[in-house]
């Protein structure tokens, strides 16, 4: 696994500020501390190619090992061509691969990732990976109470029959679904739409079947050591696990203690970048395993993803003595720190520009899009506008 997010963040308190609320309300209300910001030139392409480049860095994978490449996203750059596809040629994957794009709100990645571990059960993979990354950059309007929610980013897995972090349990995944507007964004739209408490409640209810669905279909007694949730904003994780605990028939003071055991070091990177959607599950579990990989070596854990609309699944997973060595090489803290605080002014001029960012024409001709070379380049790209036929430019800067 590896992620990546934008050059730059906002910080809650200073969001907070500017908004004439206490900081308190986002930082232990929302459990939220910093949330990143895309800038004109990076997008969910750009995102995701170098989620994708760190993956396949620190797994020490070539993009020939690559059979199947899924992008999760529900901030997709064109209607028609999937981000699969731009990943495709910025990574230089080969061509018999099948690439293509999920959409089902926060869930897509989760999509893909069920999708992949049924290709491999199925025999197709003759010995490559998976490639699933999930990408998405989070928007509500500027001021409204989905604001301090926000976030950016992308996290890349490869999925294989020889795991080095998690063996997932195959076929054994408990679902739930429902029509409910809940949370959407109509095709003219930058920024979501939500009917934000009632999203919560949604969340809950997905939660509460598809965790007994899932315990009627698991066959093992042992218990969940740890558990991962979709993370729109921290203070969701841990409702979703007090929600849990009840179900379980625990008290309200040990699913306190639970909660501080269970989940707190899932949350810690989420807070640090905010809701990235799609990756958002697969953040608080890079998290979990930078911080505790060692301590959990063999041990259950449990997964539970969840999209608006909605479609949940509630899945478990092994911990490997692998996890910690591998999990090491992927540059948490380095990459949060490397990231440039920007003032409210700057995010707010950034957020002006959103609408018409999909529109610029590129300063660069389409004979400079860069293509395979991009993997061994070590360098991110840019997207640097349109062309002149529409076509979107992507750049090594
Ligand atoms: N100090 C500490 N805590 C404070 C506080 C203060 N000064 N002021 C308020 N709080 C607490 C409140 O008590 C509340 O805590 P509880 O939930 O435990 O009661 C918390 O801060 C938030 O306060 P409000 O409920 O008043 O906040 P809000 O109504 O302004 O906004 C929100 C909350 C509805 C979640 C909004 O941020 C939102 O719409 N977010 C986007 C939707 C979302 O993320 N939904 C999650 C489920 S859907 C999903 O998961 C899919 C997805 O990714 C979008």
């Amino acid at each position: 696994m590896a992620f990546a997010v934008p050059r730059g963040y906002v910080d809650l308190a200073d969001l907070a500020a500017a908004r004439g609320v206490p900081a308190s309300k986002y930082t232990q209300g929302l459990g939220v501390l910093q949330m990143s910001v895309a800038d004109a030139d990076e997008d969910p392409v750009t995102l995701a190619t170098e989620a994708a480049r760190r993956c396949l860095q620190a797994a020490g994978r070539s993009p020939s090992e690559i059979g199947l490449c899924i992008v999760g996203t529900e901030t997709a750059v064109d209607h028609s061509k999937p981000i699969a596809s731009y990943l495709h040629g910025l990574l230089g994957l080969p061509s018999a691969c099948r690439v293509f794009e999920t959409k089902h709100a926060c869930f897509g990645g989760t999509a893909g990732l069920l999708n992949a571990i049924d290709w491999l059960a199925a025999g197709s993979a003759r010995g490559r990976c998976a490639l699933i990354v999930c990408t998405d950059i989070a928007r509500y309007s500027v001021g409204s109470a989905g604001e301090p929610t926000q976030g950016a980013g992308a996290v890349a897995m490869l999925i294989s029959e020889n795991p080095r972090l998690v063996e997932l349990e195959p076929g054994i995944t408990g679902c739930f679904s429902q029509d409910v507007h809940d949370f959407w964004r109509p095709l003219y739209r930058k920024d979501a739409l939500v009917d934000g408490q009632f999203s919560v409640q949604c969340y809950l209810d997905a939660l509460t079947g598809a965790y007994a669905e899932w315990q009627r279909l698991s066959e093992s007694d042992e218990p969940l050591v740890r558990t991962c949730y979709h993370v729109p904003y921290g203070k969701m994780a841990r409702k979703a696990h007090q929600r849990r605990c009840q179900l379980d028939g625990m008290s309200e003071e040990a699913a306190e203690k639970s909660f501080a055991e269970q989940v707190e070091p899932s949350l810690r990177v989420p807070s640090q970048v905010g809701n990235i959607y799609t990756g958002s599950l697969y953040l608080a579990l890079l998290s979990l395993l930078y911080h505790q990989a060692t301590e959990l070596a063999g041990k259950r854990i449990g997964l539970f993803s969840y999209g608006s609309g909605c479609a949940a699944e509630f899945f478990a997973g092994r911990v490997l003595p692998t996890a910690a060595a591998q999990i090491a090489q992927s540059a948490v803290d380095s990459t949060l720190a490397n990231r440039q605080r920007l003032a409210i002014p700057v995010y707010e001029e950034l957020r002006r520009n959103d609408a018409s960012a999909d529109q610029r024409p590129s300063e660069l001709p389409s004979s400079a899009k860069i293509g395979a070379a991009l993997s061994q380049a070590d360098r991110s790209p840019r997207f640097s506008g349109i062309d002149t036929q529409e076509r979107r430019i992507y750049t090594v800067a």
